[in-house]
Parts: C-alpha cells; structure tokens; sequence
C-alpha cells in the first residue's frame, strides 16, 4: 500500500522523518507492505513543493519537482508555487498530513488550526505539536473521528518512547490506578550534575548546549512543559480529559545545592515528579520536585533519559524509560504513528 504524506513544516524533526524513510525503505515494504510517497513540503522560510504523483525525495534535502528540476532545502527560499501550509493541506491529495511546524506551545497554533483543516478535508494528521493535543484534545478526536480520519501523537510525550501507544493498547483490561514520570530531560540532566557538584546555572547550560532544552528553558525548568504531557497523559491514557491549567505546577529553580546533597547525604533525591492518580470520575495531576528514596525506580533514572510507571490493578506497576527528545527519536515516534495509520487502513479494507 502506497501512503502519500504531506510535510508541513521542514525542519529538524521533519527531516529525520525523510531521512527514516529512505533509510528504512526496504523494511517497510518488506515487515509493512508499506510505500511512502511524499507528495507536499511546505515550510514557511523554505517555500512549498508539490507533485501529485509525489516527489522523490533523493536525499534528506532534496525533492524532484514536476519539470525534473530538484528543490534543495534550505538553499532555496523560494516559494515554487505561492501555496501556504493551509493552501498545501487543502489542495494536496496526501492521505497524511504530517504537521511538524514551530507551533507556540501555549497558543497551539498554526498546528490547531491545521489539524482542523486536515480532517475538514478527510486527511490524516500525524504530529509532535503538544499545543494541539494539549490544549484542544476533545474537540480534535472527536472531529478526526467524525470525519473518519487518524490523529496520531505518539511523539508529544518522551518522543520515540511509546508512553501513549504502549499503556492504550498492551496494557488494555488494567485499570490504571496512578501514573508518575520523569518526563522531562533538561531538569533531569540538571539535578543529576548539581548532584555530581555542578551549580545550576551551568548545568541549564549545558542542557542547552547539549540541545535538551526549549528555546526558551523557562518551560522546562518551571515544569510548564511537563504540565502539558501530563494533560496529554490524562486525557488519552486515562482518558479523563483535563487542560494543563488543571495541573498544579512547581518546577525545580527553588530547589539549591544545598537541598540537592543533603537529599543524598540521607539516601534520597530529588526529582521532579508528573503525578497523575486516577480518582475515579476526577484525577489529580500535580508536577512538583519530590524527595524520593535512592531505592525508588525513578530514583534511577539519570541525566537526560526519562521514564514513566504505569501503576495497573492486575499486572502491577509497569515501567518504560527511554529518551525523551531528539531528532531521530521524534522522527521514529512520526513512524510508529504511520505504520498504526497503515494497519488502521488495511483493516477497514477487510
Ligand atoms: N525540553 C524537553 C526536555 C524536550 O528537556 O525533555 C522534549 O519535550
């Protein structure tokens, strides 16, 4: 089966995706009976291409457009039919849209108002915006499920780590009494150099150095980017849909050296904890930094990685640590979302 998928938005995590898909070709039609056919990119600073027939991706940067000609990104900037990202995502015959653009977190826009006119036009949406699935969760599934179309978010929360796809389908017939995570990579990797020694300040550049944190690091030191994949968390694995202005929120820049080692001195450490406990009819959702026992399975994560405990009636708790960002690894969970759109299309052919 052939899908043709539409690129809006061409950076760093929408490159990876290409670069999947020409490395992995053989072993998606081989495991998968599944062919990519990039048939859109468009992308603000680099202009738009668009073929019916799809273009050939030849290398991570380079699309073949209609006259044989080759687009090569970034070098050019121009924009070869004057289509916006809307004009692209109407306009295009793409069965998926994948929608990687700069989206503003706290407004969740243009991703929003993408999604919405993907599933208006019956097309697919797979993305890494958390602003959409944060903040308009409800109104987005149930209009991809109105209009028959897939939304796939795998890479929202700890990227290539399937800490949605995994609880929703393996550990289907638990009830999931409480979930609690280190989803955060950048105040993971700080609080385990300030306990190696290193003061805050250079371990939050280091962290930026590294590429583990926002552009602007207030939303991961504050705890107000955990915030949002804790929402993510509740409304899709607990499905009790909540805002991340229903998560309590503290983040780690009161806690200081001094607290960081008399923890240890005492067989603890800080963390800085998502808690979501499942209520019932409500949940409670708090981000906080916790003192937990060196014992604790979280007290073992370290550095950037992060992890997350599903704690199940039947099967106990269940836990997945993995990385939490990366080009490669939000291009995989990209994949994982295509590969589930595929399935879901053989299967209605049955
Ligand atoms: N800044 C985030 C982190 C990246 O440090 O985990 C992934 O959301």
């Amino acid at each position: 089966m052939t899908i043709k998928v539409a690129f809006i938005g061409f950076g760093g995590v929408g490159q990876a995706l290409a670069e999947i898909f020409i490395e992995k070709k053989k072993k998606l039609i081989n495991a998968h009976d599944m062919e990519v056919s990039v048939v859109a990119v468009a992308d603000l600073m680099k202009g738009s291409v668009y073929r019916p027939g799809g273009l050939e991706v030849k290398t991570v940067l380079e699309c073949v457009r209609n006259d044989g000609s080759v687009e090569t990104y970034p070098d050019d900037h121009q924009t070869i039919k004057g289509w916006s990202s809307i004009e692209t995502i109407e306009r295009c015959n793409a069965d998926v849209i994948v929608e990687v653009t700069y989206t503003d977190v706290q407004t969740g826009e243009p991703a929003i108002t993408h999604c919405h006119r993907a599933f208006e036009k019956g097309k697919s949406v797979i993305t890494t915006n958390k602003g959409p699935v944060a903040l308009a969760y409800k109104e987005l599934t149930e209009k991809a499920e109105a209009n028959n179309v897939f939304f796939g978010f795998e890479g929202t929360v700890m990227s290539g780590t399937p800490a949605l796809r995994l609880p929703v389908e393996t550990l289907a017939g638990n009830h999931i009494k409480e979930i609690k995570g280190i989803l955060n990579g950048t105040t993971n990797f700080i609080l385990t150099e300030m306990e190696k020694g290193m003061e805050y300040d250079k371990a939050l550049e280091k962290a930026q150095q590294l590429g583990y944190a926002e552009a602007d690091p207030t939303s991961d030191v504050e705890g107000y980017d955990i915030r949002y994949k804790t929402a993510i968390l509740s409304s899709h694995v607990l499905g009790m849909p909540i805002l991340h202005t229903d998560v309590s929120c503290e983040g780690i820049t009161n806690l200081t050296m001094a607290d960081v080692i008399e923890a240890l001195e005492d067989g603890e450490r800080w963390k800085l904890i998502a808690r979501i406990i499942n209520e019932g009819d409500t949940v409670k959702a708090t981000v906080k930094p916790e003192r937990i026992p060196i014992q604790d399975s979280l007290a073992g994560i370290s550095g950037a990685t992060n992890a997350i405990v599903f704690e199940c009636d039947l099967s106990g708790p269940i836990m997945l640590t993995g990385a939490g960002a990366g080009l490669k690894e939000t291009g995989f969970s990209l994949l994982i979302d295509l590969i589930h759109y595929k399935k879901r299309q053989t299967l209605a052919k049955i």
